[in-house]
């Protein structure tokens, strides 16, 4: 087998094994496919690794930036008590529309809240209204604004937020110091503010699987 062919096999063995059946979220899949989505929504043990972090944190309020078809929004609004909320902006009309479908399947709505529109514009929207520190946060949009999104994560946390950042080791392009894509740019970036800033404790995992190689960062937000 090559290594590409075990990533794959070792997903769907420990998916077979430790999530059982779940019709909704397939049903989520195949909606996002029908629709015409990009397949980048978290893997399905990458989606309940999501879920166990909000769990373990006992999050109430969750931030997520990027939904797509709200795949990773359904695992993670999961987590949360009856009277949880979670809030995921997305830019594309249509990426929100099918969310929306998807998270009424998941019989979420009272939980989930879809802003549309640009991520910095919303998050900036969100101070006017004043709205209330996250307890969770999920960055998973464009990867250039890394940077951006990681100030306002910061501006919406409370002492003990956790935050998690996905897509943030590229097939091993992070390295790549003379790399010219702007997502390996603002992921370098994003490494070099978590770096100096002292409101932040983190750190960052490869991982390999059905999604290729990548990883993310996780971190706890101090004070
Ligand atoms: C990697 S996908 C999110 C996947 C999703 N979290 C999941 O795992 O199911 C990134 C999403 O961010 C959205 N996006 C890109 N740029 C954005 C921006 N400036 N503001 C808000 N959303 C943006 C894209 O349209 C896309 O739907």
């Amino acid at each position: 087998m090559n290594q590409t062919n075990t990533w794959n096999k070792v997903d769907q063995y420990v998916t077979e094994r430790l999530l059982p059946h779940d019709a909704v979220l397939e049903k989520v899949l195949s909606a996002n496919q029908q629709a015409g989505l990009p397949a980048y929504d978290v893997t399905p043990n990458q989606g309940k690794l999501l879920n166990l972090f909000a769990q373990m944190q006992g999050a109430q309020r969750i931030l997520e930036i990027g939904t797509l078809g709200g795949y990773s929004t359904i695992w993670l609004a999961r987590a949360l008590p009856a009277d949880g909320q979670l809030v995921t902006l997305e830019l594309d009309p249509l990426h929100a529309k099918v969310a929306q479908a998807n998270i009424s399947l998941a019989q979420l709505d009272s939980i989930v809240e879809i802003r549309v529109g640009d991520a910095l514009y919303q998050l900036a929207q969100m101070e006017e209204e004043g709205v209330q520190p996250f307890d969770f946060i999920f960055i998973d949009a464009d990867k250039p604004n890394n940077p951006n999104y990681l100030k306002w994560a910061l501006h919406f946390s409370r002492p003990g937020t956790v935050i998690i950042g996905d897509n943030v080791i590229r097939d091993g392009e992070v390295i790549n110091e003379n790399s010219q894509d702007p997502r390996v740019i603002g992921v370098r970036q994003f490494y070099d503010l978590l770096a100096e800033e002292s409101r932040i404790t983190a750190t960052a995992i490869q991982t390999v699987g059905s999604k290729g190689y990548d990883g993310f960062v996780l971190g706890i937000v101090n004070s």
